[in-house]
């Protein structure tokens, strides 16, 4: 039985589902998990995670694919993204093995909120690692916790496929070049909340970052990857040390290759903006969200009018979202099935 949610119209909220999944760390390992239905954590109030940011989570999405089986996106490469984060802000390593069975039993526990075919929604999963052992000292915690939490969404800026207005702002980095900026730490977003809050009231709903170092190239917008596409089709994405490796963009690569378009992962300067046809932001949680115009100081590009007919991004978006539904075939395994 299926929740009463108004699927079709859902954005990118909290919402309470059933449960979550939880497993502690102690003495060395982590035990076996459990389901838990209460939403609170009862944490020590000298844990590392809350005055030392010690602290990594993951984003995944699960959709109810045309045959009506539920599948996960691409979880082995959450997982081994968690593990980098895990090890560099040294903590344990939840093991792919463990990450599944994590992602399968609380989504089977959370199944009537996953949303149903053809509504557009899909189960956003969130796995988050954080030091939960008192510790008073700068040092790693002495215990860990491990949660995963679902929820059903729709799009994550509410106006869907409607490009929105990005803003450079000069006065605030993401993430220093040997920084954590390649990983997923909680920290890294505390740290763009002030940028982000100024550009929002300044009417640009995305803020994009340029490299640290140099204030040349680009680096990524808060929450999403950048593309840009040349006119002949060229998919091209900033090579950057401070930008996370986002499953998406790897996977709009590798969808672009297939369709036959070059791709190119190389430094991107401010100053190639005005050459593309077509600029996107691309993570789990947007997809991909068209942008419309860029503006830094007095500089203001703006990206062509969407073509929907030319438009590679959307090209690339609808083979993406098909792949995920099960529409088309899963040629590269990106899709694990959930038993339920
Ligand atoms: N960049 C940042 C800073 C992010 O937070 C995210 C979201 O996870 C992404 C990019 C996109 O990554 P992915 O496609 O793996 O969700
Ligand atoms: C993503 O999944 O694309 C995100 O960046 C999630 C965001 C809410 C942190």
């Amino acid at each position: 039985m299926k929740k009463e949610i108004d699927w079709a119209n859902l954005g990118f909220g909290y919402m309470q589902t059933k449960s979550h999944i939880a497993y502690t760390w102690k003495d060395g390992k982590w035990n076996e998990g459990e389901l838990v239905e209460s939403p609170y954590l009862n944490i020590h109030i000298a844990a590392t995670s809350l005055h030392y940011g010690q602290a990594a989570f993951e984003g995944l999405k699960a959709f109810t694919c045309k045959d009506g089986k539920v599948r996960v996106f691409r979880m082995e490469e959450n997982a081994k993204r968690l593990q980098r984060s895990a090890e560099r802000t040294f903590m344990p390593e939840v093991s792919t093995e463990m990450f599944n069975d994590a992602v399968q039993r609380v989504i089977a526990d959370n199944k009537e909120f996953v949303p149903p075919y053809g509504t557009g929604g899909s189960l956003y999963i969130r796995p988050l690692l954080i030091g939960s052992g008192a510790e008073m000292g700068v040092k790693p915690s002495i215990e860990y916790t491990f949660i995963v939490m679902v929820m059903p969404v729709g799009p994550y800026y509410t106006n869907g496929l409607t490009p929105v207005k990005a803003l450079i702002q000069d006065e605030y980095d993401r993430a220093a070049p040997q920084g954590v900026g390649d990983i997923k730490v909680a920290g890294n977003y505390a740290a763009g909340l002030y940028a982000q809050a100024k550009a929002k009231a300044k009417g640009y709903p995305i803020a994009l970052y340029l490299d640290a170092k140099e204030h040349n190239y680009i680096d990524e917008f808060g929450t999403s990857n950048f593309v840009g596409i040349k006119a002949d089709g060229t998919y091209v994405t900033p090579k950057s040390q401070s930008v996370l490796p986002s499953i998406t963009n790897k996977s709009l690569q590798q969808i672009a290759e297939d369709l036959g378009y070059n791709v190119e992962v190389r430094p991107v300067a401010y100053s190639e903006l005005g050459e593309f046809a077509e600029i996107g932001a691309c993570g789990t949680a947007v997809v991909i969200t068209l942008i419309e115009s860029i503006d830094r100081n007095d500089d203001h590009i703006q990206v062509p009018t969407f073509n929907k007919e030319t438009s590679v991004l959307s090209k690339l978006y609808n083979q993406i979202q098909a792949i995920q539904y099960g529409e088309v075939e899963d040629t590269h395994n990106w899709m694990t099935e959930v038993s339920l």
